[in-house]
């Protein structure tokens, strides 16, 4: 067990090693910032260590004068007032040249970051939870500033400091001076870093919870409605508070082991100071040390144990950084499921043929969702696909847009499968009103123009126009201005979904994809949009998904899609004359219409009433 952590251990210190590493290259953009920041920094050692000198030769000239007349040593005053100044005025401008590496590291690392998560694959977004991959990110950027902060602010001083004192020290007193400073610092050291070490482990599993409670308040308010339509309040509160009460255990074992370590380190540098004090003291009395000494001495050993009481809490912080920071490096070293295979080409575009050709897929190998796909998309044709919930039909958008690879088979457009060409050239090919409308939580006119964000505003207007929303826009208080709310839940379903026609139309593509496009719309706006969709799809390739057969009579293929294979293709009126699945869904969906639609009194009387 205990090898276990042991080896746990050393893991985790090459990791942090690696990690610190990974980071340089974040500051050799300011390099000679950098190093700007470390010599005003040993400046302003110097000064700081010069100070408690000057102090002693001041109490040394106030204690010798002969005459018994004191007089004022003004150069020396002078001097000590001018390293003081200077000591603070080396610090801030320490302080002030790293700033900018400092921000500038972790812009790039966060720009960096997100970058890698639009990389990765949606299978990664869909098995992460969003609540904790934004703290993940938030807190693995600031362990770097973190990391740079303390080292630049707390440990190098700190070492510089340790050198010159240590000089001044073997140079001027006994080296039992040195050997009783010294020996206290590593005895500091070695219980800071072993307490530490065995804390580290609370603070670890409190970082795990509290993230967990995070994910789960974030994920009960994005549900907030279907919490309420449950009744599920209480459950929501229970689940997070258990691990809130898990939470706590953690973080009360965390501050109690952490009185320990201060308690600890308060009782090494109150023996070693009593130490040296007592050396010192025997030093003036036998009268080997004057009185500056002894004033020296004490001055120095407390100005060495200011910063280091401090280094404790600097180390604690570094490992908790460290581990912080692993997180985002794990994250970047995740390699994206779905990227550029090497020597990918831009997909080179003709009409916008596209080609599945014995397509097999699953989401996980257990389940298989797509058995062997054949369909061919001539350019500028329209085909539908209908068929069952679940059957796969949404499935086949997200292959077109190599959302997921194949894992059987290949996919074609124009003649070049989908792995061989650029992400971004095949995704720019492609146009899709997908299922579910998601709007980013800004304007409408903002969430409109995403289509091409260079767009010209008649540009946006028409397209608003063809999908029968500017009315609509134009007559809302803050019009075009019009935020939208979170994932654009102020918007209807239906005008969210006109949005996303807009802004297919405005992205101008060869190939577009409406996934049940008008499911959220009235049957009279349908019929309107569906006269749009036509012209839109009259010279593009279009794939059609559908659940109202009456939105697909005009394709010129209709294929049923069932349990992962296509059972029926044909044209309407082919398929009608099959007299299949397809014309059993046709007949069924027209009876419902009837049943439903107030509309039509007369089918109803002719069907209901036999
Ligand atoms: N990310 C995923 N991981 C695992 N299974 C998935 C995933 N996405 C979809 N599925 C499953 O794949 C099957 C096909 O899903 P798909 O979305 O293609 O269905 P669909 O034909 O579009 O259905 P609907 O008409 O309801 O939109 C479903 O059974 C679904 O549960
Ligand atoms: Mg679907």
């Amino acid at each position: 067990m205990n090898r276990i952590i042991a080896t746990d251990r050393i893991h985790a210190d090459r990791r942090d090693w690696r990690n610190l590493r990974q980071m340089l290259p974040y500051l050799s953009e300011f390099r000679g910032r950098a190093l700007l920041a470390i010599a005003c920094l040993v400046l302003a050692k110097v000064a700081n260590v010069g100070v408690p000198l000057v102090l002693k030769d001041i109490v040394d000239a106030l204690g010798t004068t002969p005459t018994g007349v004191l007089v004022l040593p003004l150069s020396l005053l002078l001097a000590y007032g001018v390293l003081k100044l200077s000591a603070s005025l080396f610090n801030e401008l320490r302080d002030v040249v790293f700033a900018r590496v400092r921000y500038r590291a972790m812009r790039r690392l966060s720009t960096r970051v997100l970058d890698h998560l639009h990389r990765l694959a949606l299978r990664d977004h869909l098995e992460r939870r969003s609540g904790a991959v934004s703290r993940d990110l938030e807190r693995g950027t600031r362990s770097v500033s973190t990391i740079l902060n303390y080292v630049v602010f707390s440990v190098l001083p700190v070492l510089v400091e340790f050198a010159l004192v240590a000089v001044l020290l073997l140079n001027q007193y006994a080296p039992t001076f040195v050997l009783i400073v010294f020996g206290t610092v590593v005895v500091y050291f070695v219980f800071t870093f072993a307490i530490t070490e065995w804390r580290m482990d609370y603070r670890h599993r409190m970082n795990r919870l509290d993230s967990e409670a995070n994910s789960q308040a974030f994920d009960s308010l994005t549900n907030y409605e279907t919490v309420k339509y449950f009744g599920n309040e209480r459950m929501e509160l229970e689940r997070y508070d258990g691990t809130l009460a898990d939470w706590e255990e953690m973080a009360v074992k965390s501050q109690t082991s952490m009185s320990l370590l201060n308690f600890g380190q308060g009782a090494i540098i109150a023996i070693g100071v009593t130490l040296v004090m007592a050396f010192a003291a025997d030093g003036v009395v036998s009268g080997q040390m004057s009185i500056g000494d002894l004033v020296l001495v004490n001055a120095l050993m407390l100005q060495l144990f200011i910063p280091l009481g401090f280094l404790g809490i600097v180390y604690r912080q570094i490992k908790y950084a460290l581990a912080d920071m692993d997180l985002v490096f794990k994250l970047l070293e995740r390699t994206p499921e779905i990227a550029d295979a090497p020597g990918a080409r831009p997909l080179v575009q003709r009409g916008g043929e596209i080609r599945f050709e014995q397509v097999h897929f699953h989401y996980q190998p257990t389940r298989p969702i797509l058995k062997g796909i054949d369909l061919r998309i001539a350019p500028g044709q329209t085909i539908a696909v209908v068929g069952h919930s679940g059957a796969g039909k949404s499935t086949l958008a997200r292959l077109l847009f190599r959302f997921y690879d194949v894992t059987g088979g290949r996919i074609l457009i124009d003649g070049q499968d989908l792995r061989e060409v650029t992400l971004e050239s095949l995704r720019n090919a492609i146009g899709i009103v997908p299922q579910d409308t998601v709007l980013f939580n800004e304007t409408i006119e903002y969430n409109l123009a995403y289509g091409r964000p260079r767009a010209r505003r008649e540009e946006i207007e028409r397209a608003a126009e063809m999908a029968h929303i500017r009315d609509f826009i134009e007559s809302l208080p803050d019009g075009w201005q019009t935020r939208v709310g979170e994932r654009g839940l102020k918007l209807s379903g239906g005008e969210k979904q006109r949005v996303a026609i807009a802004r297919a139309i405005l992205k101008r593509p060869r190939i577009l994809i409406f996934d049940e496009a008008t499911s959220s719309l009235d049957s009279h706006t349908e019929q309107a949009i569906q006269r749009t969709l036509e012209e839109v799809a009259a010279n593009h390739t279009t794939l059609v998904i559908a659940h109202r057969l009456s939105t697909v009579v005009g394709a010129d293929q209709i294929l049923v899609m069932d349990h992962g294979t296509i059972h029926e293709q044909g044209t309407h009126r082919s398929l009608l004359a099959a007299a299949g699945h397809y014309a059993a869904m046709w007949e069924l969906q027209q009876r419902e219409q009837s049943t439903v639609s107030p509309a039509e009194p007369r089918n109803m009387a002719a069907e209901d009433r036999p």
